[in-house]
């Protein structure tokens, strides 16, 4: 490539765990790149890599970054801002980017901070993945919503107050980000009589899926890949 051009940006949803639910785009455009960039937690492997680890070429540059989570907002941007450099040095070079992203860039995604960082420098591509939106309801078995359901997305670090008013007004709900919060959203669940229609299921589509009854779920072991589903109660 031209070092004279600039490299192109791409966010790559990489779905949720399965690597067959990577699409046909993600997967053309993932091979085609000389640069393949992914983040992880401080103190995790890189999820998104494993997903596609199968279709890597053997060639590629691979870039690993840091986005720490549970920082104050001052810190975190500077520290994203570095994390993010060795991404735009190499489309300032002219090489091509592809940044993975676990599920769908968009929804909650890693990607977004590359993005919103880069994107009017440089020509971008974000490819939609699976998203585990799509996927728990699935892998759990339950059709989610009907007709003119609404479905609301709720993260679990919310207050109480907060996921009570939420899930009094809505037909379906997923609950994301549990974690340490998991007893807080079961006891809300047991309060609006809505516990035996919650569905738990963690590393959804992952060789390590677990579904578990809501009442089974030791809150310790809860992990970060984990959600809870509450289908529609209506039918048609
Ligand atoms: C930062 S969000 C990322 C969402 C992702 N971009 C997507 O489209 O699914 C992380 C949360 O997504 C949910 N999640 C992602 N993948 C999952 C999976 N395979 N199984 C269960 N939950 C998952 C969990 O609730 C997790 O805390």
């Amino acid at each position: 490539m031209n070092s004279n051009t600039k490299g192109r940006l791409y966010g790559i949803g990489v779905g949720p765990g399965d690597p067959e639910l990577l699409t046909l785009k993600a997967l053309r455009l993932l091979q085609a790149a000389p640069v393949v960039a992914y983040q992880s937690a401080t103190d995790r492997d890189s999820i998104a890599r494993a997903i596609v680890a199968q279709y890597l070429t053997g060639n590629q540059i691979e870039v690993l970054f840091h986005l720490p989570r549970a920082l104050k907002p001052e810190t975190a941007e500077s520290i994203y801002d570095q994390e993010i450099a060795p991404i735009a040095d190499h489309l300032a070079a002219g090489r091509d980017v592809v940044v993975l992203c676990e599920g769908d860039p968009f929804f909650y995604g890693s990607f977004m901070y590359v993005f919103t960082r880069l994107s009017e420098q440089y020509e971008t591509e974000v490819v939609p993945g699976v998203s585990s939106l799509m996927a728990c309801p699935v892998a759990l078995g339950v059709p989610f919503t009907y007709y003119n359901d609404i479905l609301t997305v709720l993260p679990a670090p919310l207050p109480p107050e907060e996921l009570t008013t939420q899930l009094l007004t809505t037909d379906a709900a997923a609950i994301m980000k549990l974690g340490r919060h998991f007893t807080k959203v079961r006891d809300i669940l047991h309060q609006l009589g809505l516990a035996s229609r919650a569905l738990y299921i963690e590393r959804a589509t992952m060789t390590q899926q677990r579904i578990v009854p809501l009442d089974e779920v030791d809150p310790t072991e809860v992990p970060y890949f984990a959600m809870i589903v509450i289908p529609s109660k209506n039918r048609l």
